[in-house]
């Protein structure tokens, strides 16, 4: 088509927009940066607006990346649909506040991640909705705290950092004998390792920075469940203003290609760690469930079939000292399921909110580390991590 003899402003302004897809189509799905959409006439913006025909129309509402990978989480999480935000806090959020409103009370569990404690026990009670804290490994104490107000059960099917593992289908079922709504975050577990909808979990929420992406490079966060828990979620997240930015839901979708081979190899290794260490002179203390030490040893093998994903977490006998002789090997960032290990430390960071009796009483002390194990070779991994602790022996040997 000829171009009109329009003015430079115009030209400037529709720059591109001839470009249309032909013949050949990209084999991976563009990032669509637009922040907004143009519909041919009124009839095709209603459809979309009303929900009618799936689209997009402002990029606060979700963008089509956003929905490609909404789709694949569903999938993988065994659900109807899902949701993704801009962080894994904005998803708990948002799947939180779809199903809660003032008077209503919350059961969590008390090994939480910290910022979900800090939400339930500090904001959501300014918006009327309390929580009592309670051991979830222990059925007995939950069912306890099951009140007539109670509206929705809490916990995470792998914990940070002594790796508990509830037992979500007995969860599943007392929830719902209360007529009470399961949420279980499922991050550190992975839909590779755990699917807790398949389980009864209602909702199912991820920081997706961590194993669904798996790099260190996309942040974003997930709520998966049935549609109708799904759309009052989207409701508060497009309200709150959480959306997830289309180059992080492309990033995600790049990364979770990879993620039945990464957990197989994150399992395997994380295993073969967790036995050296189990057996190491210098090492007090190993939490990993595939250890026959692990109080839930039996319940992690019969949810867990497929292995127990990456994280571990060690009592070394001389921390600083195992962390300095790995600097420039295995880095200390506070953050987890990148495919090259890291280390991170409880009593400093995830949990140094917490007083100093409270950390000592849930096992959480100054030489626990916390691994996150990656998917390296594994003879020169464990090279790595005997190396160092022969540093630690050293040490203690001229002390
Ligand atoms: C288990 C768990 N849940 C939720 C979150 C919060 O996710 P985000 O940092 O993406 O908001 C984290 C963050 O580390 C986490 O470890």
């Amino acid at each position: 088509m000829p171009t009109p003899n329009y003015d430079l402003t115009t030209l400037a302004a529709r720059a591109g927009e001839e470009a249309r897809p032909s013949g050949s189509v990209p084999l991976v799905e563009p990032i669509y940066q637009s922040t907004v959409y143009a519909f041919s006439d009124l009839d095709a913006l209603e459809r979309v607006m009303s929900g009618e025909e799936a689209g997009s129309f402002y990029y606060r509402n979700g963008t089509p990346n956003a929905a490609t990978l909404e789709r694949a989480l569903a999938t993988l999480e065994g659900t109807e649909a899902a949701l993704v935000a801009g962080s894994g806090m904005a998803a708990i959020s948002a799947a939180l506040l779809g199903v809660l409103k003032a008077g209503d009370h919350v059961v969590a569990d008390a090994r939480i991640y910290g910022v979900t404690y800090a939400l339930l026990a500090e904001e959501f009670p300014r918006l009327g909705i309390t929580t009592t804290f309670v051991d979830a490994c222990d059925p007995g104490a939950v069912e306890a705290a099951f009140r007539p107000e109670t509206r929705l059960l809490h916990v995470e099917s792998l914990t940070n950092p002594l790796m508990t593992v509830p037992d979500v289908p007995r969860l599943a079922a007392l929830a719902h004998a209360h007529g009470v709504l399961l949420s279980v975050d499922n991050t550190f577990a992975s839909p590779a390792v755990f699917r807790p909808a398949l389980h009864g979990a209602d909702l199912v929420t991820h920081s997706v920075s961590k194993y669904l992406s798996g790099h260190s490079n996309a942040f974003g966060g997930v709520v998966c469940g049935p549609a109708d828990l799904i759309a009052p979620a989207r409701t508060r997240l497009v309200r709150l203003g959480g959306t997830m930015s289309a180059f992080d839901a492309w990033m995600t979708l790049q990364g979770l290609k990879t993620l039945g081979l990464r957990m197989r190899a994150h399992s395997g290794n994380a295993q073969a760690v967790a036995d050296v260490l189990a057996n190491h002179p210098r090492v007090r203390a190993v939490y990993h469930p595939g250890l026959s030490s692990h109080p839930q040893f039996e319940r992690a093998q019969e949810l867990f079939p497929n292995g127990f994903g990456g994280m571990l977490s060690a009592e070394i006998e001389d921390a600083p000292t195992f962390v300095r002789a790995l600097s420039g090997r295995i880095p200390l960032a506070p953050s987890l399921a990148d495919v090259l290990t890291s280390l991170s430390w409880p009593w400093g960071t995830s949990h140094r909110a917490l007083p100093e009796a409270e950390r000592r009483r849930l096992g959480i002390t100054p030489n626990l580390l916390r691994l996150s194990v990656g998917i390296e070779d594994i003879g020169d991994l464990l090279g790595d991590l005997e190396g160092a602790l022969e540093e630690v022996a050293g040490q203690r040997a001229e002390g």
